[in-house]
């Protein structure tokens, strides 16, 4: 496989509260595959956490590290991928994202409804400066705004409102065995 092949089993997108670190976690587990978080990228390059890339430098500033972090992720062989939940959101993203797809990459949205969201979501808000205040309102708000950014990247839609992490990552595990196959014939 050259350099140019290179590219992640499996992309998870969706918003906040949707269990995409959980759940990535659980099926590169289930796939033996590495797992990454792209936040977890950025705030490694930027040397600080999200809160205070947002506070300090804005949110263009992290929007344009995200860019960055996407492409260099989009490369990197065969493990899980979980975006941050406005990653798919700006054009030039979505068309990495296309790319991506185009080369066989599987892109899974994980779709809940705001009460599950904020259920799980609950206080641990420190780390999402986009939802501080009133979480219920924040997260309709993002959801709605973002919806058909995020179908229109992926490649299968999952609505984990009902679904364990386990469940989910079962299902996300035969679509990609399913797609890998195809891509390979
Ligand atoms: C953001 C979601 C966060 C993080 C940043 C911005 C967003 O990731 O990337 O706070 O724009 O929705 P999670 O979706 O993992 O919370």
């Amino acid at each position: 496989m050259t350099s140019a092949d290179s590219r992640p089993l499996v992309v998870l997108v969706g918003p906040p509260g949707a269990g995409k670190s959980t759940v990535g976690s659980a099926l590169a587990k289930r796939l033996a595959a590495p797992y990454q978080d792209l936040d977890e990228h950025i705030v490694a390059a930027a040397g600080s956490s999200i809160p205070q890339i947002f506070e300090s430098h804005g949110e263009p500033h992290f929007r344009q590290l995200e860019a960055e972090a996407l492409v260099l992720a989009l490369t990197a062989n065969g493990g899980v991928l979980a975006l941050g939940g406005g990653a798919p959101i700006p054009e030039r993203n979505r068309a990495a994202l296309a790319e991506y797809a185009e080369r066989g990459g599987t892109i899974v949205f994980l779709d809940l409804n705001v009460d599950v969201a904020v259920k799980r979501l609950g206080s641990s808000n420190t780390n999402r400066p986009l939802l501080a205040g009133d979480t219920r309102a924040r997260f309709r708000a993002l959801a709605e705004e973002r919806r058909s950014a995020y179908e229109s990247v992926a490649t299968v839609t999952i609505d984990t409102s009902r679904l364990t992490p386990h469940q989910i990552a079962e299902r996300i595990a035969q679509h990609v065995a399913a797609r890998e196959s195809d891509s390979r014939s």
